[in-house]
């Protein structure tokens, strides 16, 4: 009995030891907000990658022999958001059942923002009476979303007003324009702090372009069409009629000026105002 007992003690000693190092291990690995896997680590390079197992996964830009642009953002935690210094977050998206949790598999969760990254707007954003009515992305013209669109550019030391507007002389019966500003020079989506300083269209810009152009979709690369100071008049002059669709922060870098058919696919959000959208162009 008394040699069992002796030999016992080191070894209970040991494995008891032992658990407490793994626990103290897993404490140290997990960061304090972590109250499920979070689901996107290190994919903002698409690279790294703790285990090296020879499985990277490809992330692209341009495909099909450089046909088709993907001119949506991807959605990462320091994405910019709107009136925010600290971006998307990093609950955006969370992983409640995770296989390194004992779960049979993986399943994510997103929570954000219906006007984050590259998404559409609908009427009933900036019109109460219209989403009541429910004039919602579920309502917006999948034709108007898919065709031929002008991507332009337009000058840099101003917003986009109605001087503006005129000077670009987009040709009549042109119904789907892509605008690329000093935003996208600046780089503000790659930002993650919300910049309020951001290029659009100002009120009258918004006025101009209703009233002498048919341009029906407006796409541009920051999170809204409209400049800042003027966001709400400017998004009630172009939403008022519910004709026009507003694509707002495209990426539109390393993509040539000129003519392309455009694909816009939101969700179908029924009784949202916005939806977040994949958007290519081909060429
Ligand atoms: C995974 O672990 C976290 C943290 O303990 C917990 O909040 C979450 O509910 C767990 N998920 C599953 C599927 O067990
Ligand atoms: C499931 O999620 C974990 C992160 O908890 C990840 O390491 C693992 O590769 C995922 N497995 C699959 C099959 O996607
Ligand atoms: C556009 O308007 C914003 C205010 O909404 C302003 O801060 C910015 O300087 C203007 N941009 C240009 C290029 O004039």
């Amino acid at each position: 009995m008394k040699n069992n007992n002796t030999n016992h003690r080191p070894n209970l000693f040991l494995s008891l030891y032992g658990a407490l190092l793994s626990l103290l291990a897993s404490i140290a690995a997990s960061s304090p907000a972590d109250l499920a896997y979070p689901s996107v680590s290190g994919v903002d390079s698409g690279h790294c990658s703790l285990h090296d197992d020879g499985l990277h996964p490809v992330r692209k830009e341009v495909y099909g022999n450089g046909r088709i642009f993907d001119i949506t953002h991807r959605y990462i935690m320091d994405m910019p958001s709107w009136d925010s210094e600290d971006g998307l977050g990093d609950e955006y998206l969370r992983l409640p059942s995770s296989m390194k949790n004992g779960s049979l598999y993986n399943a994510s969760e997103m929570k954000f923002s219906v006007h984050s990254g590259t998404h559409v707007d609908a009427p009933g954003h900036v019109f109460d009476h219209y989403f009541d009515a429910g004039f919602d992305v579920d309502t917006l013209d999948l034709e108007l979303l898919n065709g031929a669109a002008l991507l332009v550019d337009v000058p840099r030391d101003k917003n986009i007003t109605a001087e503006v507007m005129k000077s670009l002389n987009i040709p009549k019966g042109l119904r789907r324009v892509l605008f690329r500003t000093l935003n996208t020079d600046r780089r503000l989506m790659w930002k993650k702090e919300f910049d309020t300083s951001f290029a659009g269209l100002t009120k009258d810009g918004a006025k101009w372009l209703v009233e002498n152009t048919d341009i029906k979709l407006i796409g541009t690369d920051y999170l809204s069409v409209a400049a800042y100071v003027e966001a709400i008049p400017a998004h009630h002059v172009l939403l008022k009629d519910r004709d026009i669709i507003l694509v707002e922060g495209l990426k539109l870098v390393d993509v040539q000026l000129g003519m392309y058919s455009l694909h816009c696919l939101p969700l179908r959000l029924l009784g949202a105002e916005g939806s977040p959208t994949r958007c290519i162009l081909i060429g």
